[in-house]
C-alpha cells in the first residue's frame, strides 16, 4: 500500500508553532514513528506553503497511490482549487486536522475539502494522521 501524506501551509512549523494548539512534537520526528509503526506501508511525504504545489502533488497521485492524508492547513477554509483537485483525482483523500477546528473560530468551521474527501479527522493532535492511515489500512 502506498500513501501520500500532504501538508499545507505553516505545517512545517509544527512543534514550534502555537504549541498550545498544535503540540510540541516536530512533524519529521512523528513521521519517523509512523514509518516504524507501519513498515508494510510505503509512505511519501510533502509539505508546501504554496497552493499550486499542493495541487500538483495531488494530481501526481493518480494511478500511483492508494490514499492521501491531506492537511491543507488554512487552505482548507479558502481553496476551491484544492477541493477541485481532490475531486478530480481517483485516489481517496482523508482530510485531517491536528486541532479540533470545530472548537475554534467560525471561519475554521468551513471546509472546502470535506465535501470531496472520503472523511475528516479533526482534533486528535498528530494522532489525527494515524487515525487517517488506519482508515486506509483497514480496507
Ligand atoms: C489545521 C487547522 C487550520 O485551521 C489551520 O489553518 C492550520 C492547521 C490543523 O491541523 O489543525 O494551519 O489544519
Amino acid at each position: 500500500m502506498k500513501i501520500l501524506i500532504l501538508n499545507g501551509p505553516n505545517l512545517n512549523l509544527v512543534g514550534s508553532r502555537q504549541t498550545d494548539i498544535y503540540g510540541s512534537e516536530n512533524f519529521d520526528t512523528f513521521l519517523q514513528k509512523i514509518k516504524k509503526r507501519y513498515p508494510e506501508i510505503d509512505f511519501d511525504y510533502h509539505q508546501s506553503n504554496i497552493e499550486g504545489e499542493l495541487i500538483d502533488h495531488l494530481h501526481a497521485t493518480r494511478g500511483k497511490y492508494d490514499g492521501v492524508v491531506l492537511n491543507a492547513g488554512a487552505y482548507t477554509h479558502t481553496s476551491v482549487a484544492i477541493a477541485d483537485a481532490v475531486a478530480a483525482i481517483d485516489v481517496p483523500v482523508v482530510e485531517v486536522h491536528i486541532s479540533n477546528v470545530y472548537r475554534r473560530e467560525d471561519f475554521r468551521q468551513i471546509s472546502f475539502i470535506a465535501p470531496v474527501a472520503r472523511g475528516t479527522i479533526s482534533g486528535f493532535g498528530l494522532q489525527s494522521y494515524l487515525l487517517a492511515i488506519e482508515s486506509f489500512s483497514m480496507e
